[in-house]
């Protein structure tokens, strides 16, 4: 994995805006696709045309947005979905069908032979239509591997860029992604790309199983927004990526909290404070133990490989119960207020007082609290 390239395939603006209760205007959508391509993802997934003239034109107006990034509209193997993605005038149409019996028999209602033919036939269409192509077997982890392979191999055939695996429920275990990928891996020519969902909270694990076992691409969305719990998210899998794995990718990870903001202000979904990489406490310090080890060699309660500065966050002492004199004094003297050893004692113990009713310690009430017991300056 070690300096090996993985593209990044962002689609925050069309399965991150299934999450149940969000819909984003026009405006919002090219923002947010602006910031993308800042942050350096290969290719923004715009949209689902066909589902709203709001898409549509959401859609139309990033394909000409002239970003870095490659822009992709969502569609069925049908026609009328191939077309809408063409008039909006996309560099890539990633189109999908249903390949599991019980997606298929519930839902489209086709038989094997005729997804297949639907599949090469979409294919084909986007082809003659100069344009690039990424397939989607929905389901792909349900569906039976020999039928799985044979569909694949039939797109690939009709001329397909890029294949994406969807574990469209988030069922398989990260062994399994890494079976079925190596699997794949042997069968085909072109590139393998995943879609892995956060049922089981499994999507980034699925989504590194995949890239350790061939695939070159991950689809990924910010603070992992997706239908029902998510997909895999962002700032987990390319920190992971970059820090853990030591591959690369073209993410700007700078911008990486910044763009986590910006989605949560746009969606109303907000990210929760013990989220990694971009939550509120990700960098946070509280006991004792830890604040002291981290104001002496911030690496001794940290991972070290992965910075605040790295992802743009910034870190926090937090003074609570578990606060100790190491950072009371800090906080104290970077507000020039340098008490001795006995009124540091007095203060943290009123600090840890008030702590243990329950009530979060501001800066304003550390100064307050050193105030009354030094006198004011
Ligand atoms: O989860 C899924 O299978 C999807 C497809 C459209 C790729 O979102
Ligand atoms: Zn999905």
């Amino acid at each position: 994995m070690r300096n090996r390239k993985i593209s990044i395939f962002d689609t925050t603006l069309r399965d991150g805006e299934q999450t149940p209760g969000v819909s984003l205007t026009p405006e919002q959508k090219i923002e947010i696709a602006h910031q993308l391509s800042k942050l350096g993802v290969d290719t923004i997934e715009a949209g689902f045309p066909i589902a709203s003239a709001g898409d549509m034109e959401s859609v139309r107006n990033i394909a000409n947005a002239g970003l870095t990034s490659e822009v992709c509209g969502l569609a069925r193997v049908l026609t009328k979905d191939l077309d809408t993605c063409i008039d909006a005038g996309v560099g890539m149409i990633h189109t999908f069908v249903s390949t599991s019996d019980i997606q298929r028999i519930h839902t489209i209602k086709k038989s094997r032979e005729e997804v297949v033919e639907m599949s090469v036939n979409a294919v084909q269409y986007i082809k003659d239509h100069g344009m690039r192509c990424m397939f989607s077997a929905m389901d792909a982890t349900r569906t039976d591997l020999d039928y799985l392979i044979e569909v694949y191999k039939a797109v690939e055939d009709a001329g397909c860029d890029i294949i994406n695996v969807p574990d469209t429920v988030g069922i398989i275990a990260p062994s399994g992604m890494y079976r079925l990928i190596s699997k794949l891996d042997k069968e085909m020519n072109i590139p393998i790309d995943t879609h892995c969902h956060n049922d089981f909270g499994l999507a980034v694990a699925n989504s590194l199983m995949a890239i350790e076992a061939g695939a070159s691409q991950a689809q990924v969305t910010v603070n992992g927004l997706g239908e029902r719990a998510g997909n895999a998210d962002l700032a987990e899998t390319v920190m992971s990526l970059h820090s853990i794995y030591g591959a690369k990718t073209n993410i700007n990870t700078e911008y990486i909290v910044e763009t986590a903001r910006m989605v949560e202000r746009y969606t109303g979904v907000q990210i929760p404070p013990h989220m990694p990489i971009v939550g509120e406490n990700a960098f946070a310090h509280e006991s004792g133990i830890h604040t002291h080890g981290v104001l002496e060699n911030s690496d001794t309660f940290e991972p070290g490989i992965m910075t605040p500065e790295m992802v743009g966050h910034t870190r926090r002492i937090v003074l609570g119960k578990h606060a100790g004199k190491h950072a009371v004094l800090r906080s104290l003297q970077s507000a020039n207020i340098n008490p001795t050893d006995a009124q540091l004692d007095a203060i943290i113990k009123k600090v840890k007082m008030l702590a243990d009713k329950g009530k979060r310690i501001t800066d304003a009430d550390l100064y307050t609290i050193a105030f009354d017991i030094l006198g004011r300056p």
